[in-house]
């Protein structure tokens, strides 16, 4: 059954813009340590960040239904499985929280926008 939803759409020159202005500062603050090293080795930068950032943004406003307080983006990372479909993964405390549901997530992302959608199900 799903419990929830989250979408979210990025402007990928919004996110560019921010790495410029704010460097590794910002970046950290949206990419967990995992990510972090996957985006080193990533050719499209602004591409994984900005779908990064519209997945989490998707994950948070399906949380909701679970959570009083906002998470911060770095304590949620998005990890690609081998055939590269994103899989989340939260803090133990979070992922307690909202047990018994999965999230199921896709993310896309074209030259100028990158979009998410995250949806909470749970087992009948
Ligand atoms: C993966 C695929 C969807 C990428 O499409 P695209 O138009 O080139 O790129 P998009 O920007 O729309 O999507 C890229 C995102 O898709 C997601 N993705 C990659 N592989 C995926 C897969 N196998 N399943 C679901 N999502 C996938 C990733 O999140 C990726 O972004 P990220 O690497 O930054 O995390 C496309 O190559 C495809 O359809 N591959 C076949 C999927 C498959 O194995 N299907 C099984 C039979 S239907």
């Amino acid at each position: 059954m799903i419990k929830s939803i989250g979408l979210d759409l990025v402007e990928i020159a919004r996110i560019t813009a921010d790495v410029e202005r704010y460097g590794k500062r910002f970046i950290q603050r949206i990419l967990g340590p995992q990510e972090l090293e996957i985006y080193n080795r990533r050719h499209d930068k602004e591409l994984f960040l900005s779908g990064r950032f519209a997945a989490k943004e998707a994950v948070v406003k399906g949380l909701g239904q679970y959570l009083t307080d906002r998470p911060p983006l770095a304590e949620i990372q998005i990890i690609n499985d081998p055939s590269g479909r994103p899989q989340l993964e939260l803090p133990p405390e979070m992922q307690r929280r909202i047990s018994p549901a999965q999230c199921i997530l896709s993310i896309t992302h074209e030259k100028k926008y990158a979009a998410a959608v995250a949806v909470f199900v749970e087992e009948k």
